[in-house]
């Protein structure tokens, strides 16, 4: 697209991995032209985590109607971009190939060229969009419901991974202590706002040592562990309580909280935290970077943020919070450099579940 002379280059994004149906248009990278993201939360509240089938029914709801609202806030027509970038992996296969299948249908129709993103370097680009200041090397902490990921990314484009998750993600943790608490899902940002009550150091968790790289992360024994918390304090009758409540405001289900509970909320939030920064500090100082890259739905913790930044020596960069959550403006930013190396996608590109990213 020309503005001026000057030969502008705007990609839509798009984005339908999980339960956001997300399209954006990024100009050059770097500048948001429009947003849009459609939550299938409520969808999926109810079940306590997302249905797949449910998942990809809503995406087919929602595509068409989301990609016209970010053309159309972003002023642009379909002829006006220069490519259509989609998610093609890692996530749910039905509902990643809505996205891939209507990106297809988008490109064969304007002749523009198509481009696979990889979810984890759109989650990257989230932070990356908004700091050029990042040096590089660089340390990438991902953390969200289906990974967590430390990768050294010696420039941007190229990633290692120095470590990973055995067994479940940090914002899966999250997901299954709130629901086997009687708290709705998603249990991030529950926990986060209900963790600011209790005290952080009530509850000692003593976690297994890592065998082996010691990059490497696991959340499931501390899952267990509050389970087994859970079961010795029997709190059955507050969680059905809690799970009685209609349409709770927070103000509800902090007076639903006794404060024992608060405390192990905190307790547990602190350990999370604690497991993260620990390990992204290890390998920072392993690869030589100074700058910490965050990004994932958990890059949204507000007690992971704010300890993070009180760093000395490491300068750490979230996404604001709009971004840090599953977006097609990642998608877009992330496929910008692509772009411009000619990293186009076939026509028979395909939804790649466990697409890894190195
Ligand atoms: O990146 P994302 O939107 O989707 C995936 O790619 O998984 O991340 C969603 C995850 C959920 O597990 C949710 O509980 C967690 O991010 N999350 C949070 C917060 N906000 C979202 N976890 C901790 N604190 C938060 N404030
Ligand atoms: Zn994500």
């Amino acid at each position: 697209m020309e503005i001026g002379n000057l030969r502008q280059t705007v990609i839509l994004g798009i984005e339908s991995s999980c339960d956001e149906t997300a399209a954006a248009v990024v100009e050059n990278g770097r500048s948001i032209r429009s947003n849009v993201v459609a939550s299938q939360l409520d969808t999926h509240a109810k079940y306590g985590g997302v249905v797949p089938e449910l998942a990809s029914r809503e995406h087919l709801r929602a595509i068409v109607p989301v990609v016209r609202e970010a053309l159309g806030d972003a002023g642009l027509k379909l002829q006006d971009l220069s490519a259509v970038a989609v998610t093609a992996g890692p996530g749910l296969v039905g509902s990643l190939l809505v996205g891939i299948t209507y990106a297809k249908a988008l490109c064969f129709a304007s002749k523009c060229p198509l481009i696979a993103v990889n979810h984890i370097e759109g989650h990257i680009h989230s932070v990356l969009l908004e700091h050029p200041e990042i040096r590089f090397p660089a340390l990438a902490l991902v953390v969200s419901g289906g990974h967590t990921h430390l990768f050294e990314v010696p420039a941007p484009g190229a990633y290692h991974v120095l470590g990973k998750t055995r067994d479940d993600a940090a914002g899966e943790a999250y997901d299954k202590v709130a629901k086997l608490l009687g708290f709705g899902y998603p249990g991030g940002p529950m926990i986060d706002r209900l963790a600011r009550f209790g005290n952080a150091r009530a509850v000692k968790f003593t976690l297994a040592k890592m065998k082996g790289n010691e990059l490497d992360f696991s959340f499931s024994g501390l899952k267990t562990a509050v389970l087994r918390w859970t079961a010795q304090h029997d709190l059955s009758a507050e969680i059905a309580h809690r799970k009685q409540l209609q349409n709770p405001s927070f103000e509800d289900w902090l007076a639903a909280t006794p404060q024992t509970t608060l405390d192990l909320l905190a307790s547990f939030q602190q350990t999370v935290i604690d497991e993260l920064l620990r390990r992204a500090i290890a390998a920072a100082g392993q690869i030589g970077a100074d700058s910490v890259i965050v990004s994932g739905g958990v890059a949204a913790n507000t007690g992971l943020c704010k300890q993070a930044l009180a760093h000395r020596a490491l300068s750490f960069y979230f996404p604001r919070a709009n971004l840090s959550t599953d977006n097609a403006a990642m998608i877009a930013a992330a496929a910008f450099p692509k772009f411009e190396r000619g990293e186009f996608a076939a026509f028979d590109l395909k939804a790649q579940a466990s697409l890894a990213l190195a």
